[in-house]
């Protein structure tokens, strides 16, 4: 139903207006899910994540909802946890449009939004009207807004925190979105250890957890810039790594794109396994990872695991596949599960 009568329709518009039909539609449905539930039951997969327990491994990644907007929809879908934001210390409009490129030959997307947020103070006050009386697990993602100096980061994270940490079940540091310039550089351990303690701080209990880059250059041993960064996040103080945001590289795209921005979908699968897989080689078993990146079906939910990720996110699937996706995925999980011997 979706991919031959939907999607053609959402497709034939541009790729961000049609992103904002879906999402202000979205929490229409909502009066749905007793339907959905009874017609693609999902029977629970609880996942300990550190100090969380998920009632399935499978979230919505940020991005596709940043300012909170269509939360109990999602839940709805069958997310066991759902991660809103970017949300940036002041509202900003992000980068001028077009901005977002779907790539469907290749179920991908280009994108360099550049953190268009509400801000902290409208996001808060939305997530203090949000129903909560689905069982799913709340991330709240931040990201420090375009014109704060590097240096500053981390007032920008601390204020965003204190505002939005009431509502947080856990909460993320974006030090890894492309569309940001420098942005990534905070990923350095240098910087990074301080800005987890920071924001740790401010986080009084609620666990941080900090999203990085698939883009990294090394020699792949236990002491390059992957490695000592994700130690510097641990060293820091957070309770576990997000691996991984979207990449810059253009590898395995079967026709080239000239957009600029964070590649997302099929083409990073393999990338964000690989480093799925190193963060868990580098941190031991302890450490909480969720897996993102070319996540598509049970499949790849499996490999993740296989590699180490406790949990895993997925956003750009959902637009190639629709809205029933998570279910799909949840109950060829459960019953594979049903199948293993005991
Ligand atoms: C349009 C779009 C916007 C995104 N915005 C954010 C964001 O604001 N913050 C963030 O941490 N990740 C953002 N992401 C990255 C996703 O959360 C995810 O890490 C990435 O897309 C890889 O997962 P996927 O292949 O399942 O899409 C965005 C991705 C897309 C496609």
């Amino acid at each position: 139903m979706y991919r031959s009568c939907l999607r053609p329709l959402l497709f034939r518009l541009d790729a961000e207006t049609a992103h904002h039909i879906v999402l202000a539609s979205l929490p229409l449905t909502v009066p749905l899910a007793p339907l959905l539930d009874a017609l693609l039951p999902v029977g629970d997969l609880p996942t300990r994540l550190g100090p969380l327990v998920l009632k399935n491994p499978l979230g919505l990644a940020a991005g596709l909802d940043k300012n909170g907007e269509a939360i109990s929809a999602f839940a709805a879908l069958g997310f066991g946890f759902i991660e809103i934001g970017t949300v940036t210390p002041l509202p900003q409009p992000g980068n001028p449009r077009p901005r977002l490129f779907r790539l469907p030959e290749d179920r991908a997307i280009v994108n360099r939004f550049g953190f268009n947020s509400e801000g902290a103070v409208a996001v808060a006050r939305r997530l203090e009207s949000t129903d909560r009386t689905t069982d799913f697990a709340l991330g709240v993602n931040v990201g420090k807004n375009r014109d704060t100096d590097a240096r500053d980061a981390a007032k920008d994270h601390r204020f965003a925190i204190e505002r939005l940490r009431p509502f947080a079940d856990y909460l993320v540091v974006n030090v890894s979105s492309p569309n940001t310039v420098g942005l990534r550089a905070l990923q350095q351990p240098r910087f990074v250890k301080s800005l987890v303690e920071d924001a740790v701080d401010a986080a009084r209990g609620v666990p941080v957890f900090v999203k990085v880059s698939p883009d990294w250059t090394g020699e792949g041993d236990d002491d390059d810039d992957l490695a000592r960064t994700l130690r510097a996040i641990v060293q820091g103080g957070a309770t576990g790594i997000i691996a991984t945001n979207t990449t810059l590289s253009r590898e395995h795209l079967s026709r080239p794109t000239l957009e600029s921005g964070g590649l997302s979908g099929a083409p990073l699968k393999g990338r964000a396994l690989a480093v799925c897989r190193r963060a868990r080689r580098v941190l031991g078993p302890d450490v909480p990872i969720i897996g993102v990146g070319g996540i598509e079906d049970d499949g790849d939910v499996r490999r993740r695991m296989a590699a180490g990720a406790d949990a895993v996110q997925l956003y750009t699937a959902l637009v190639f596949d629709g809205p029933l996706l998570p279910r799909r995925i949840l109950r060829a999980l459960v019953s594979d599960l049903s199948k293993s011997p005991a």
